[in-house]
């Protein structure tokens, strides 16, 4: 069977594979750990395996490597991206800041590695508000996502902060009218978003919060039913860590395909060949590494 093929290669190649929650289910069921970014940023410093394979998308591969680049990451599939971190470009982020020379930059890790390295701090969803409150700076750029950017503003109204105009299209395309017909529907069930929905649905919900974020509270509330606006993958762990309460998808399920481009095959594919390993300039590492170093010190 494939997952004992996987287990034997871990072993052999002193391998640790990370999978964010919206992976598969048979993917979070070959990884050693789960998590939302901040998580899996985090724990890839604290591990000491030559080898980890992110499953996950470009961006949390980079961010491993960049935090720990003496390790090996590999990504099973190089073409799983984020169209989010694309939406902003460096030459973008430089007019910017050449326009507010007095304000610092704040970067969602949903970015790519050039922004990064053009950045003061980076945040996540987990502690994007945290982040933009305590980084001692009055005026701040905020890149790229404006829903998270617009929950940020709303949770630090004493600072000025500086949207740019980019969205996840899997989280922005949940609709207002699907939140009316779930209430309707689930009259007790509570409602959980991401903060990269957009403002409208963040307004209805009990709960804004990332990924393992919803994990927490659903371990802690004492609801028995929830409505849950972010990618449909958020609901196998859900329901597996919490099997007496009901999760229901918001709406029509929302796919991140490109999450989903990694497959047990793939994984396995990813462990024997060793490909692909994420390289990135010195010059590019060396700076990003500093806005990452500062990010992980915030919860
Ligand atoms: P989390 O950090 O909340 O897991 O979110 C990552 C992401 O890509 C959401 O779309
Ligand atoms: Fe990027 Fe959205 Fe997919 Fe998250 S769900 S990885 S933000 S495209």
């Amino acid at each position: 069977m494939l997952v004992n093929k996987i287990k034997e290669l871990k072993k052999e190649k002193d391998a640790v594979i990370l999978a964010h929650n919206y992976q598969l289910p048979e993917v979070q069921e070959a990884a050693d750990y789960l998590g939302d970014s901040l998580e899996l940023a985090k724990l890839s410093k604290k591990l000491t395996n030559k080898v980890v394979i992110c499953c996950g998308v470009m961006f949390m591969a980079e961010t491993i490597k960049i935090l720990s680049p003496e390790k090996k990451v590999l990504l099973p599939v190089l073409t799983a991206g984020c169209p989010l971190a694309d939406q902003i470009t460096p030459e973008q982020l430089i007019e910017l800041k050449e326009k507010n020379p007095e304000a610092k930059v704040v970067s969602y890790v949903n970015s790519t590695a050039k922004i990064k390295a053009l950045t003061d701090v980076c945040c996540t969803s987990a502690n994007a508000v945290s982040v933009v409150k305590n980084f001692p700076a009055k005026k701040i750029i905020f890149v790229p996502d404006r829903n998270l950017g617009w929950w940020v503003k709303t949770n630090v109204p004493e600072k000025e902060i500086i949207l740019w105009n980019g969205g996840c299209p899997v989280h922005e395309d949940f609709n207002i009218d699907e939140v009316f017909i779930a209430k309707k529907k689930y009259p007790k069930a509570k409602i959980m978003a991401h903060p990269e929905c957009h403002k409208e649905i963040l307004q209805q919900a009990d709960f804004i919060t990332s990924t393992s974020g919803m994990l927490r509270i659903a371990k802690q509330d004492d609801a028995k039913s929830y409505i849950i606006a972010t990618e449909e993958g958020m609901i196998y762990r859900l329901k597996k860590e919490n099997p007496d309460k009901e999760f229901y998808s918001l709406g029509i399920n929302k796919i991140c395909k490109d999450m989903k481009k990694i497959t047990l095959e793939n994984l396995y594919n990813s462990l024997k060949t060793e490909n692909f390993p994420i390289d990135m300039p010195s010059g590019i590492v060396s700076a990003a590494r500093l806005s990452l170093e500062n990010m992980v010190q915030y919860v």
